[in-house]
């Protein structure tokens, strides 16, 4: 299986509950690596330029508005299929259909407090990369 990286964000209402460890242990118990990782305040330009593929949906003033509500995590996961298998252990958008186990069911209280995001392909997660890393900030 290829070794790939993705995007993980992990977002305001799970670190306003101080959940960042818990989430990266299950990150790492399945396996994938954290390579690179910041804690940071999002502006409302950055959330609307990493979001604008939404721009145009009912819910993007409210998802940009809670992104810039308090700290989010950004970080890049590396392991084999690290895309579909981070997609796995994060679970459906909407916690309340999210599998047993995975980090939306366990914390998420919310369609919009989902706890994380997670890049939806390979083409999209090289793209959100270079949104928040340079090559030298991604050690594996
Ligand atoms: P995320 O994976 O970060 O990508 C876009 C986000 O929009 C999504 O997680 C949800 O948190 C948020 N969102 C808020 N409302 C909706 C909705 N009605 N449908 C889909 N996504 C929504």
């Amino acid at each position: 299986m290829p070794v790939e990286q993705t995007l993980s964000i992990i977002k305001p209402d799970a670190t306003r509950r101080n959940l960042t460890g818990k989430i990266n242990a299950l990150f790492e118990d399945a396996g994938l690596k954290i390579v690179a990782q910041r804690r940071i305040r999002l502006t409302k330009e950055m959330a609307e330029k990493f979001y604008e593929v939404h721009a145009e949906r009912s819910f993007f003033d409210d998802l940009c508005n809670f992104m810039i509500s308090g700290p989010v995590v950004v970080q890049v996961l590396e392991g084999e299929n690290a895309v579909a298998q981070n997609r796995q252990i994060m679970g459906a958008t909407n916690p309340a259909n999210a599998d047993a186990g995975t980090v939306r069911k366990l914390f998420g209280e919310s369609i919009e407090c989902n706890s994380v995001h997670g890049s939806d392909s390979l083409e999209n997660a090289k793209t959100e990369i270079e949104f928040f890393f340079a090559k030298m900030d991604i050690v594996g």
